[in-house]
């Protein structure tokens, strides 16, 4: 009776932004911490509640589908807790508030298992959901920092039983999410008595969710339960890309039969040329926080989070300074359309994007690159309505 009070249906999850016609979907990612890249430059974010949301607007305003934030609860240097890496705003009431500053993309809550009681994750989804009418996603994170999992008195997990604690935290969410009446839980990690919430999500049956796994077991969990999935393409040969992509879908739809989404994160440094634009990524890197992101590695490392190793190091380390780990979009305007359109041919459904300076990279991304990916096909243009 109770749900005939409150938006809910199949239609409204149909018309979230990551299921519309564009075949290049596009979202800003971090903007709630100043970490993503790791330079040492006044033009980093720092994430003051009006530059975030200027931010958040300006990719509402270019059609964007999603806008995600990380999660952080500490810092990433040992005995520097209050440094760069540390300054984020809490992710599910930030997209609260984001959703309502925003028109039409899709807002996301990041969300490590460890730091949030899947009862609270599931009652906070539906809020925001009600509150968006439909466009919150949740991406759920495993975990990897054990600092940041002590805190709440959790360890990471070898990878085995990582995700199978993360399966059992998305399927008490996914229930939650559509039991019209009260349950009792009794798993591996969890005994919840008589759970329910009131409202449900608007989107029936919840909102999509996005894993970044990358480990194989990670691609398990995204494959079984997530609607989008995250591949770090360190490859510019189409054809191993392609490969990539098409692995990821093919073992969603042999092993579960579902649909996949798959999706890659890159970051920008534009200049006028590529050789220019090569020579600004030297300099940033030369800036780079180096303590926060070897801590960062580190942590990685010794949770097998990362597939690091001696050959791929520096390249892995440079990757993390300029865009957390991104794939590179570094060049002239056209360098960066057409590496976009390289991801799309990968079979890439959507990127998440970053750069140092927000603001600036989204308005000349608005002006010369959007252009372009729709010249090409790969978006339609997207009217604001407001003259912009
Ligand atoms: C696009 C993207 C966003 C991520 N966001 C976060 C985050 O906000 N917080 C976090 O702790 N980890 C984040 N991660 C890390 C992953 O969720 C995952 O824990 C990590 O890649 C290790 O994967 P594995 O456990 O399968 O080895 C992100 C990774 C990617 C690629």
């Amino acid at each position: 009776m109770t749900e005939q009070l409150f938006a809910r249906s199949p239609e409204i999850r149909a018309a979230h932004p990551l299921f519309n016609e564009n075949k290049l979907k596009l979202g800003v990612f971090g903007i709630n911490w100043s970490g993503v890249a790791f330079v040492q430059s006044p033009a980093r974010l720092v994430p003051r509640w009006k530059d975030s949301l200027e931010v958040a607007r300006l990719a509402d305003g270019m059609g964007f589908e999603a806008i995600v934030p990380v999660s952080r609860w500490v810092g990433l240097v040992p005995g520097k807790p209050r440094d760069a890496s540390a300054q984020n705003l809490e992710s599910f009431t930030w997209a609260s508030a984001v959703c309502v500053s925003t028109r039409q993309a899709g807002v996301f809550a990041t969300c490590p298992i460890h730091a949030y009681h899947p009862m609270l994750a599931a009652k906070q989804a539906a809020t925001i959901d009600q509150i968006s009418g439909g466009r919150f996603g949740l991406n759920i994170v495993a975990g990897w920092n054990p600092t940041e999992a002590g805190l709440f008195g959790h360890t990471i997990l070898d990878h085995d039983a990582r995700y199978r604690r993360a399966s059992e935290w998305v399927e008490i969410v996914q229930k939650v999410w559509t039991s019209e009446e009260e349950f009792d839980h009794e798993g591996e990690f969890w005994t919840i008595h008589d759970a329910y919430t009131v409202p449900l999500p608007a989107q029936e049956p919840g909102p999509p969710i996005m894993n970044a796994g990358g480990s194989g077991q990670g691609r398990d969990f995204a494959a079984r339960h997530a609607d989008m999935a995250f591949v770090s393409l360190r490859t510019d040969e189409l054809e191993e890309a392609a490969a990539m992509v098409d692995d990821y879908r093919t073992y969603a739809r042999e092993h579960y039969g579902r649909e996949l989404g798959v999706w890659s994160h890159g970051y920008v440094v534009h200049s006028e040329t590529d050789e220019e634009a090569q020579r600004k990524a030297d300099e940033l890197y030369a800036n780079g926080d180096f303590e926060a992101v070897d801590a960062m590695m580190a942590g990685l490392v010794k949770t097998h989070s990362a597939g690091v190793d001696d050959e791929n190091f520096q390249t892995v380390r440079r990757n993390i300074v300029l865009g957390s780990s991104g794939f590179p979009l570094i060049g002239s305007t056209e360098t960066i359309a057409d590496r976009l359109q390289f991801l799309s041919r990968a079979g890439i459904d959507g990127v998440l994007v970053t750069w140092l300076d927000y603001p600036n990279g989204l308005r000349h991304f608005r002006q010369e690159i959007l252009p372009i990916l729709e010249e090409r096909g790969l978006r339609a243009p997207y009217d604001a309505g407001d003259g912009a």
